[in-house]
């Protein structure tokens, strides 16, 4: 008797897994990311692929290339293709206006991710979402690795005036992320009771090329002796930056005769060669960006709100906030744990 009671319970969910996956199946999910040529994004891309994967969900992703009028287009192409759900990953967050009307027109969901549209904006339709993550937390992060670093190495402190002399290098302008972890990555140098000082800082668009461009007219203008930290909005332009110091003869970590040559340098993400850079003792530290929560919170939204159900916690196994936002958390990361995100 209690045998087949749990037979039929078992049989019971595994029909009801059945009918969800069946269901699942049926989604097909429109994405569009604002370039493909991204690193981190490209990470969220490939998670995203895997969540619908598991879903059992279908996914299409284009390449918006950079420019907001291809991706409108883009979003066009999917509506009248008949899609269930759109994740957008807008070229400009301030244009996301548009994009929300198109979804309400055609009663679908959309999930916008890392590059968030104006609240008001998501306010103005039910099915309007957005998966990222807390650009103040990364920021506070950065400023507190070079602040703990300046603290426990007194000789990084090279003009020996009891400042430090950082040079600030951001990502594109009008990002939440670049303004926010700017502005909280010099907070936390502050709070943690540093002494500071901006001897220059320039905007290099997320990208490693131009990271050390900006960094080689840094050094050409101020002179390598007189840079002190280096906080980077995220890891490439971290890692443009490392580049630069390294043709100086600093930062060359184990690669290198003299390991001692080292400027603290910070980013964002936790990338693969931001990982290898920090195990090395060329970069100082990162934040992880998560790609996977991220890329995965997103497409169970948009599969559970194309299937007509309710998206709750419960459903897609994020904490949802205010009926609309998943906030994944930044994590910490140095040469002490690097390992854990390899
Ligand atoms: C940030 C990330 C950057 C870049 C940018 C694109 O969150 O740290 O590396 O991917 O998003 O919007
Ligand atoms: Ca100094």
């Amino acid at each position: 008797m209690k045998k087949s009671l749990i037979a039929v319970a078992a049989s019971a969910v595994l029909a009801m897994a059945a009918a969800s996956s069946a269901q699942a199946s049926d989604v097909l999910i429109g994405s569009c990311i604002y370039k493909f040529d991204d690193t981190f994004m490209t990470g969220v891309r490939n998670n995203m692929q895997k969540a619908a994967e598991t879903l059992g969900a279908e996914i299409e992703l284009v390449d918006s290339q950079n420019r907001q009028p291809m991706q409108n287009d883009q979003v066009d192409t999917f509506i009248t293709k008949g899609v269930n759900a759109l994740v957008i990953n807008p070229v400009d967050r301030s244009a996301a206006g548009p994009l929300v009307d198109k979804a309400k027109a055609a009663d679908l969901p959309i999930v916008f991710i890392n590059r968030e549209p104006d609240k008001a904006v998501l306010d103005g339709w039910d099915k309007a979402y957005y998966v990222g993550a807390k650009a103040e937390e990364s920021g506070t992060i950065g400023g507190q690795l070079i602040a703990e670093y300046f603290k426990a190495h007194p000789e990084a402190d090279k003009n020996k005036d009891g400042k430090l002399q950082y040079i600030l290098i951001k990502g594109e302008q009008g990002h939440q992320d670049a303004t926010l972890r700017s502005e909280y990555c010099v907070k936390a140098m502050k709070d943690a009771g540093l002494e500071i000082e901006e001897i220059g800082a320039d905007n290099a668009n997320w990208d490693k090329v131009q990271g050390h461009d900006k960094m080689k007219n840094f050094i050409t203008s101020l002179g390598v002796d007189a840079i002190e930290a280096v906080l980077a909005n995220n890891d490439d332009m971290a890692l443009g930056a490392v580049e630069a110091l390294k043709s100086e003869g600093y930062n060359l970590g184990t690669d290198g005769k003299d390991p001692s040559k080292f400027i603290p340098v910070v980013g964002v993400d936790a990338t693969a060669p931001a990982l290898q850079a920090i195990s090395k003792g060329q970069m100082l530290g990162t934040s992880l960006n998560d790609a996977v929560n991220q890329g995965t919170a997103a497409v169970r939204i948009a599969n559970q709100a194309a299937s007509g159900q309710p998206v709750t916690d419960e459903a897609i196994g994020y904490k949802i906030t205010d009926g609309k936002y998943v906030w994944i958390p930044y994590v910490r990361v140095t040469q002490e744990n690097y390992k854990d995100f390899m």
